[in-house]
């Protein structure tokens, strides 16, 4: 039994009323078919984790559109909702319409920059953007900030969420796109209580380590980047999904979930399934 659940939607890129992604994809109708999705299951999650390219123009009314589709489900949920920034937002608008921050407050300059308890998980999100860039970064005050975060150990301990993965790729698009100098963000790491990185940014899904602490680059919610295209293309593929981060004993595991419309190749109740294996267990003695 988890003792934590959290998901973590990713990449939704969402746009304005009318429009559509590489005008195709309508991001809206994938991310409230995840949200529909989540309902249906009527599993425990204690917190929806989006990890930035929250909006794909960074425009207020998509930002809206976001709010108003996810902040009903987490509350029906009982989840916590975290926001943050990917290199397609855009600071003012997403502090203003997602984080209710004045917008006389906002200092387009200065990352956002989080830390949410959920249930006993510290989770601490790096704004790893910097203005009108794509590619990602951490400055030294972050780093700065993170270290003096991690002095205090948490329950159980810290999933970190950054939206520029810390590790090379080998998409070579992405890996131009990747967060530089990601050695400055081990050394603050190394013999902290982080568990888990989880990360978004190259729309598929990968995992390494940094640290030796595990990272995971979660499935996009917009579309796919294929991770294997002929050599010398780079290929976009209809398609999305999302993760879902439990914490099981003392690890916390990361699943990634199939959310492209599929056919239900069977159906069984679960304790039919733990019965049939406990008999198959018991025959082999
Ligand atoms: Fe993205
Ligand atoms: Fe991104």
């Amino acid at each position: 039994m988890s003792a934590a659940t959290i998901v973590q939607l990713t990449d939704t890129h969402i746009r304005p009323a009318g429009e559509r992604v590489h005008g195709m994809v309508d991001t809206y109708a994938n991310l409230t078919h995840v949200l529909q999705q989540l309902r249906a299951s009527r599993q425990r999650i204690d917190a929806l984790v989006l990890s930035g390219d929250l909006t794909d123009t960074g425009s207020p009314e998509a930002y809206r559109r976001l709010r108003s589709a996810v902040e009903p489900v987490a509350e029906e949920l009982g989840a916590k909702t975290v926001y943050v920034m990917g290199n397609h937002d855009e600071r003012a608008a997403f502090a203003t319409e997602l984080l209710g921050m004045d917008s006389a407050a906002v200092d387009p300059d200065a990352p956002l920059d989080q830390v949410v308890d959920v249930a006993g998980l510290r989770v601490i999100a790096l704004d790893s953007t910097t203005p009108r860039r794509h590619d990602g970064r951490l400055e030294e005050r972050q780093l700065d900030w993170l270290a003096d975060q991690l002095r205090e150990r948490a329950r159980h301990g810290t999933l970190l969420v950054l939206h520029h993965p810390p590790i090379p790729s080998p998409i070579a698009a992405t890996e131009y796109l990747r967060l530089a100098r990601p050695e400055l963000l081990a050394e603050v790491l190394a013999d902290s209580d982080v568990r888990l990185i989880i990360c978004g940014h190259n729309h598929l899904t990968a995992a390494a380590a940094l640290a030796g602490i595990p990272v995971w680059i979660g499935p996009a919610l917009a579309y796919r980047i294929d991770p294997i295209a002929p050599v010398g293309r780079h290929r976009g593929l209809i398609g999305f999904g999302y993760s879902r981060i439990d914490l099981l004993g003392s690890t916390l595991v990361a699943t990634a979930i199939e959310a492209t419309p599929a056919e239900t190749l069977y159906e069984r109740p679960e304790q039919d399934v733990l019965d049939q294996l406990a008999a198959l267990a018991t025959e082999a003695g």
